[in-house]
């Protein structure tokens, strides 16, 4: 069977609902810090689904859940994901998502799995030397979350070197939308992400949206991010898996769409798809934003067969659907036609 860390968290989500479509056999890890128990019931519900409490910090979490299934493999998501909350709490991401990632390795390592599927950044890019960014660009991170995942993929290479642990590192751009069928969705507390963010205030007119910057060097002044569907995000890491069984060869390869979005174009758009003005303010800029950050793709589409298919407005009414239906339950289909 195939296991999913992180399983109960946002992107993990997605991708499992994918696996389990694609009548995989996944056993989901997670120690519900962030992830939830419902999005866990609903997966038990459509599929195949194994679900098992625990903690990468904890080895013994590890060897329990390894002795107790036949494990093939693995997509690794658990980790710590806020740019903002590394810088100030950098003991937990580099505990959490690079000792708890050894951990996890070690145990492969012992019991024999030597394939892994990561869930990398473009945050490990840092500041971008030139747009699109591409795989060979130099990795020189700017934050403590974009390091943990850095120091991993090095790990990641030696453990290559030593044990043959074949590994695919995906890097990550911006990640919008729900599941078509809002079943599963995007689901942080607190919630810091552009698109839930200008949705609630959408929502919920007394929560003014805040634009971080409108001075940046950008052709609006506002930062400038590539967002990915989560459905097709998930899709990606299946051809992944499914490349690292057939070659057994170790890739890196960027996840976005190719296209830049301003922050600005992303509001406007949501003001479109949702046909409501949303109250909105002008804020001083968030610490560690890049101006601009978008993906050259060519190397997933060539080598994974990878194309992303959803359009930004697609990811806004998703987002938009099932922010509803969590904080209303009342989920509705008067975008989705
Ligand atoms: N933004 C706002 N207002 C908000 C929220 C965000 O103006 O309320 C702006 C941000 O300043 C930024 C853009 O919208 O310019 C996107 O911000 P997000 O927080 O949605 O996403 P980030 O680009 O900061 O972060 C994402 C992932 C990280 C990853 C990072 C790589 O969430 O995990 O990309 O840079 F590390």
């Amino acid at each position: 069977m195939l296991l999913v860390t992180g399983g109960a968290g946002y992107i993990g989500s997605h991708a499992v609902l994918n696996l389990i479509e694609n009548n995989y056999n996944v056993l989901i890890f997670d120690n519900l810090e962030n992830g939830h128990i419902e999005t866990v019931n609903t997966l038990i519900g459509f599929g195949n689904v194994k679900f098992v409490k625990g903690d990468l910090r904890n080895l013994e979490d590890l060897e329990n859940l390894f002795n107790s299934y036949n494990i093939d493999g693995v997509i690794h998501f658990a980790a710590f994901a806020l740019v903002e909350e590394s810088v100030k709490k950098p003991s937990k991401y580099y505990i959490n998502n690079i000792y708890g990632t050894i951990n996890l390795l070690d145990t492969m390592i012992k019991h024999n799995v030597k394939k892994i599927v990561f869930s990398s950044t473009c945050a490990t890019y840092g500041e971008p030397k030139y747009t699109p960014i591409d795989e060979n660009h130099t990795q020189n991170t700017i934050n403590p979350y974009g390091y943990s995942k850095l120091v991993v993929e090095h790990i990641m290479d030696d453990y290559d070197k030593a044990y043959e642990l074949k590994s695919i590192r995906l890097r990550y751009f911006n990640v919008a939308g729900s599941d078509e069928k809002i079943r599963i969705g995007e689901w942080h507390e607190p919630e810091t992400h552009l698109i839930p963010n200008i949705i609630k205030s959408a929502i919920n007119e007394s929560k003014t949206f805040n634009i971080f910057g409108a001075d940046y060097d950008t052709k609006d002044g506002t930062c400038i991010r590539d967002y990915v569907n989560v459905l097709d995000l998930a899709e990606a890491h299946r051809l992944a898996y499914e490349y690292l069984l057939k070659e057994n060869q170790t890739e890196v390869f960027n996840l976005g769409t190719g296209n830049g979005y301003s922050v600005k174009e992303v509001f406007n758009a949501c003001e479109k798809v949702l046909n409501k003005k949303i109250p909105v303010e002008i804020k001083s800029r968030r610490s560690g934003d890049p101006a601009k950050l978008y993906a050259d793709i060519t190397k997933a589409k060539k080598i994974l067969k990878w194309e992303p298919k959803r359009t930004l407005e697609e990811s806004i009414k998703t987002a938009y659907l099932w922010e509803n239906y969590i904080f209303s339950n009342t989920a509705s289909n008067m975008l989705y036609k």
